[in-house]
């Protein structure tokens, strides 16, 4: 379904997200895993993380769902059952590459697919890494899905730094270090987000400016409460809409503040963003608070590039967006990431902007533009990835004429995503 973005003359309300992707997983797997029955509080209930729940009830993980909250009667870290048919990860990365970090060290085989757009992701990040403690797993001759996995008892542990900044490849060789002899060590240069750290209480410690995380084969995981914070990543949609639409007041609720997620909100704040947080609180072991955000006059003067690049990964989409309506340069470097992305972002995002009109250079790991300029509507691709179509949807309250294809792919991280822009109060 493609849909006509009506212009917005301001924003106001209360907006609901949906709970944070990346530990609405983690909750899931770790739940399954775990001895005895966990209640998951606030689960996403996204396409992506519908994916991992789907896939641990294949592998035989009873789940009852309460309706505000999910109770999944976990089997233990061996306690799988085999799966006759593939196991499908559906669109989601995470799904893929954390659940084979499980898989590997189960007592049979299984098989990992996903759709067309996750089968073509490069899986050589995770493949390399399992292969070196043991574990036999393979993919197609490029290294993508269909990953077939065989069973091989114990793994060895390893010492292993990530060659390229990533949380899903960190989280899928700590899952495989549980099945192990000895401690497994994941060192990385970039510290990405730490969800499975926390969630599992693992050691981690910074070393002369790298995050050193170890997992120790022999620890317990106890069914326990998880509360899964509001996604950052998806109120950062309606921070930039706040921002950009003149007399608006949002409040986004029970956001979560992960050092390693809000750096988005110290970007717009730099562009003179008129965000508070309020509310502030520790809830099992993840900051979260309330995002108060005014219209703001922006100002972009901004150059990107290594750390703040990994800690923004999800946001460039409508970072970019926010720029367009901000005085000033936007110029990101060393996001090569995003071309691996759900879609090639760095492509999508260069072609969407130049279809509004802006003068876009194009790197090999990122583009610049300048803001604030006249910006003509169009017919906006979304390449079927939802931080796209809900990116330059926000552009449509502003720029009027703008038409996003297939709007349906903003499930994959934010079921009612587009009921909130157009049903907001005014
Ligand atoms: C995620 C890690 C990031 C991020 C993705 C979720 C996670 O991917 O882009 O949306 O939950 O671990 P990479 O590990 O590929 O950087």
């Amino acid at each position: 379904m493609n849909l006509r973005i009506p212009q917005k003359k301001r924003f106001q309300g209360i907006v609901q997200v949906p709970g944070d992707k990346s530990i609405s997983h983690r909750a899931l797997m770790i739940g399954a895993i775990a001895d005895g029955v966990s209640e998951i509080q606030s689960c996403s209930r996204a396409a992506d993380p519908m994916s991992t729940l789907s896939c641990v009830q294949q592998l035989g993980i009873h789940v009852e769902d309460r309706g505000k909250y999910f109770l999944l009667h976990g089997t233990g870290r061996r306690g799988f059952l085999p799966s006759s048919a593939p196991l499908d990860a559906g669109n989601s990365g995470t799904t893929m590459r954390l659940l084979s970090g499980i898989l590997v060290g189960q007592n049979f085989p299984s098989v990992v697919t996903g759709d067309s757009s996750l089968c073509q992701r490069p899986m050589k990040r995770i493949i390399e890494p399992l292969r070196q403690m043991g574990a036999k797993i393979h993919g197609t001759d490029k290294c993508t899905a269909p990953l077939s996995i065989e069973p091989v008892g114990q793994l060895n542990a390893i010492h292993y730094t990530l060659p390229i900044p990533s949380a899903q490849v960190k989280s899928a060789i700590l899952f495989a270090g549980l099945f192990t002899d000895s401690i497994t060590t994941v060192i990385e240069n970039s510290k990405t987000r730490d969800h499975t750290e926390r969630m599992l209480g693992l050691r981690s410690d910074m070393i002369n400016g790298c995050n050193i995380v170890t997992v120790h084969p022999d620890m317990k995981i106890e069914g326990k409460k998880f509360f899964v914070p509001g996604d950052m990543s998806a109120a950062a949609f309606f921070l930039s809409a706040g921002m950009i639409v003149p007399g608006s007041l949002l409040t986004i609720q029970h956001v979560g503040l992960n050092p390693t997620r809000r750096r988005i909100l110290d970007i717009f704040k730099a562009m003179g963003g008129n965000i508070q947080i309020e509310n502030e609180q520790m809830i099992e072991g993840e900051p979260i608070g309330d995002l108060v955000v005014h219209y703001s006059e922006l100002k972009s003067n901004l150059d990107l590039r290594g750390a703040e690049v990994v800690d923004l990964i999800d946001e460039i989409p409508i970072l970019s967006v926010t720029a367009l309506f901000a005085e000033g340069t936007l110029s990101i470097h060393d996001a090569r990431e995003l071309r691996a992305k759900e879609t090639d972002r760095i492509d999508a995002i260069v072609k969407n902007l130049r279809l509004l009109g802006c003068e876009v250079e194009e790197y090999d790991d990122g583009f610049s533009f300048e803001g604030k300029k006249n910006y003509a509507g169009a017919v906006i691709p979304s390449y079927g990835d939802h931080r796209i179509a809900m990116a330059f949807g926000i552009a449509g309250l502003i720029i009027p004429d703008i038409t996003i294809e297939n709007i349906e792919c903003a499930d994959i991280s934010f079921p009612g995503f587009w009921e909130n822009l157009l049903s907001s109060p005014e």
